[in-house]
């Protein structure tokens, strides 16, 4: 009974005493999956969240907002020596295994109808290849090229961790060595009420949610990551989201740039596709670049023109960011991660006992609170943005339908393998609108880039309106 003394005396002390309310009627499985959640709450720093009425992220005060300085996706003249260093240096940093790559993979494919984690989602257009598994034959490539053997961490949630890693089980982790496939879950946060209460879904169970993707940083020190990087050797992490095929963990310019700038913590940013595009907003404020959430961007920032009509703030981050293993660990040295969070109000489901059942509401009745991995940018003592094009990079699976789906993520697989083969001298035909009229598929097994594609292309290589070509 310790255990449960001790939470009990725990909720008690911070006002959560309701928490125990049908613990007489439990039963003994029922008691312990009540405890279990209850040990997974941070009563302290919920606290804290309910106690102060605003949200704890700053206030953005417009007049410092400017434009962020960002390295071109093409170098200018006096950039092409640096730029020919940092390629070396991130080559090298591979090849020495300085390299660890992270994917946040808590998130469920909710918004796209999918019920499953979303790195099960099908997606490459010819072998319909899961985002896991095109994320996993890249590393396979990373470490074929460089001579290494590139850790992948893996975050998961409660609510992922046990079909990740059964997926990657079944499929015999997709031809990567197990011992460098490294899954951790990530921390939660429990939903209250108006009145500052912590919701209960059943009698025994605790509406707890996972922590934001900046939970990712507790997690990396918790479950053991951060050791498990030092003993590698690992000194960058390369942090990336589940939602983007395109994605590069392991870009040698990004990494050489990052290395000779001396930044503990760089982004990639593309182009806007329009002002109030749904990503985050590369801003500089008092010579700290951050990243501002478009939906708490001020439209008249969104819109705002420089002198010659161009947008001021049209650095979007892609959310993928190179992350030193030390920085990590200063930033969890302490108790807990000082960064800020954010609330979000949401339609949680909650138990009414009056009805002996679980209700879901109609309208939002809860705060939840997440942490974000930018706010650790304007953290960091050094830090970089690099510009690429959005078609090498950025095509995100969020939507079933319209902007960021799976329909325009495969059209996004298509051209890019498309301007490659281009690249390579390959006539690829293209229709009135430009579109390839073929359906080409490049394994990351086979090609990371235009380069490595010409490098091991076949002369003969012909590609005819309608085929399916798929290049392994
Ligand atoms: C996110 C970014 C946005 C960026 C865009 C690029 C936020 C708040 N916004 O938007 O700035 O421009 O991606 O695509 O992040 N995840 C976890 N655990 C969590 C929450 C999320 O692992 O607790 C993971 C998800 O699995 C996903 C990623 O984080 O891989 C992004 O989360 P999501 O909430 O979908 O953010 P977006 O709105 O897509």
């Amino acid at each position: 009974m310790k255990r449960y003394d001790q939470l009990r005396k725990t909720a008690d002390e911070f006002g959560q005493e309701h928490l125990f309310q049908y613990w007489e009627s439990l039963t003994d499985d029922q008691r312990l999956l009540l405890l279990d959640d209850i040990e997974r709450i941070d009563f302290k720093t919920l606290a804290s969240l309910i106690s102060e009425k605003h949200t704890d992220v700053a206030a953005i005060d417009e007049s410092k907002i400017e434009a962020p300085p960002v390295y071109p996706h093409e170098p200018s003249e006096s950039q092409k020596e640096l730029y020919a260093q940092a390629i070396a240096t991130g080559e090298s940093m591979l090849r020495a295994g300085k390299v660890g790559t992270m994917v946040v993979a808590g998130g469920q494919g909710t918004r796209l109808g999918f019920d499953a984690p979303k790195g099960t989602f099908p997606i490459s257009p010819i072998k319909n290849k899961t985002l896991f598994q095109l994320f996993a034959e890249n590393i396979q490539n990373v470490n074929r090229t460089f001579g290494c053997k590139m850790p992948w961490y893996v975050m998961t949630s409660s609510a992922t961790d046990a079909p990740t890693r059964t997926f990657f089980e079944v499929h015999n982790y997709f031809g990567l060595d197990r011992d460098d496939v490294y899954f951790f879950e990530q921390g939660v946060m429990p939903a209250v009420d108006d009145a500052g209460k912590i919701i209960l879904t059943e009698p025994h169970r605790v509406a707890l949610s996972p922590n934001g993707h900046g939970g990712s940083l507790l997690a990396l020190r918790d479950k053991g990551v951060l050791d498990d990087a030092k003993r590698r050797g690992v000194e960058i992490i390369s942090y990336f989201q589940v939602d983007n095929p395109l994605v590069s963990p392991a870009d040698p310019l990004f990494i050489g740039l990052h290395q000779h700038a001396g930044s503990q913590m760089s982004s990639i940013a593309v182009p806007k596709a329009d002002d109030l595009e749904k990503v985050g907003n590369f801003v500089s404020i008092d010579g700290k670049i951050q990243i501002i959430e478009y939906s708490d961007l001020p439209d008249s920032l969104a819109h705002a023109r420089n002198p010659d009509g161009s947008r001021k703030l049209n650095a979007g981050s892609v959310a993928i960011h190179l992350i030193n293993r030390t920085y990590v660990e200063d930033l969890t040295g302490g108790t807990g991660v000082s960064l800020p969070w954010h609330r979000a109000r949401k339609k949680v489901e909650y138990y009414d006992a009056s009805a002996s059942t679980t209700v879901q509401p109609d309208a939002p009745n809860a705060t939840k609170f997440e942490m974000f991995i930018f706010d650790a940018v304007p953290l960091a003592s050094q830090s970089i943005i690099l510009e690429q094009l959005r078609e090498d990079c950025f095509s995100p699976v969020k939507n079933a339908e319209g902007v960021d789906s799976p329909a325009t993520s495969r059209r996004d697989m298509v051209r890019r393998a498309a301007k490659w083969l281009e690249a390579c001298g390959v006539n690829v035909p293209r229709d009135a609108n430009q579109e390839p009229q073929a359906t080409i598929e490049i394994s990351p097994l086979r090609a990371l880039n235009a380069k490595q594609l010409c490098a091991s292309l076949d002369a003969s290589q012909k590609i005819n309106p309608n085929d399916e070509v798929y290049l392994d």
